[in-house]
């Protein structure tokens, strides 16, 4: 199975909104990201509407010709917004308004009542669903018991570890999960934290089918220009895939 890229271009819409105008534009980043090579794109719709607007999703939904994955909290209001764009994906994902970034996975045990009724409108609507979750096996059977299509495994825990430690242990749990979920019919996707340094051992796993990535790849972009960031990204991923 080949592995994808879906690039994160939130960093670019927070470009954006540091001045409330229409440079940088997210929606010519996600183009550029399409012509080098990038597999989908990613976007998080956030409740305060802190980078990704709403016009954001209708736009990319007409321009992009591979798949828009659009992260968000489990609400009403979510959905509301994001169902009428049909994007390909939503991958619900926990949300509080004083984080930097996605804190850990869904606990989709505690949340398993809340979470059926929104799995179930989002598949009828021909939206496929995937849970971001910890590499925790229970997660990612309560998944698939609560059928949604994929989990995106939280490799931030990984991405935190220090350069020098031993990561077996958590390559392990990650393993594992990706593992399971694939027995149990779920598609297997990674990601947060990831970059040019980390992605190796992720990429090997070859239950994962699509790695999401944002911050590192946005960030190179600014020095080497992004066509060139994604294609470094492929190439690493192509590396380490057996
Ligand atoms: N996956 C999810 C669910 C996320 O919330 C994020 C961050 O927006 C990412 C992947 C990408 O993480 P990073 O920006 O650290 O590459």
């Amino acid at each position: 199975m080949n592995l994808r890229l879906g690039v994160n271009i939130d960093h670019v819409a927070t470009l954006r909104q540091a001045r409330g105008g229409h440079e940088p534009e997210p929606v010519a980043a996600a183009l550029l990201a399409q012509s080098a090579g990038a597999q989908g794109i990613t976007v998080h719709l956030r409740s305060d509407r802190r980078h990704i607007q709403d016009r954001d999703l209708r736009v990319l939904k007409e321009v992009l010709a591979i798949p828009l994955n659009v992260e968000c909290a489990a609400t009403p209001e979510a959905l509301e917004a994001i169902v009428p764009f049909r994007p390909s994906w939503v991958t619900l994902v926990p949300e509080s308004r004083e984080e930097l970034t996605t804190q850990g996975g869904l606990d989709a045990i505690f949340l398993q009542g809340m979470l059926r009724p929104v799995i179930r409108e989002l598949r009828s609507a021909d939206i496929r669903v995937s849970l971001f979750v910890d590499p925790v096996l229970d997660q990612v059977k309560m998944a698939a018991k609560l059928e949604a299509d994929a989990v995106e495994l939280n490799t931030g825990t990984y991405s935190d570890l220090p350069m020098d430690s031993d990561a077996t242990l958590e390559l392990g749990r990650i393993r594992d999960a990706a593992r399971l979920g694939s027995r149990l019919g779920l598609r297997l996707l990674a990601g947060h934290g990831l970059n040019l340094q980390n992605v190796g051992p992720i990429a090997a796993i070859s239950e994962i089918e699509e790695l999401n990535i944002g911050h590192s790849l946005i960030g190179r972009a600014v020095l080497v220009g992004l066509e060139r960031s994604v294609e470094e990204m492929l190439a690493a991923m192509a590396e380490a895939r057996p």
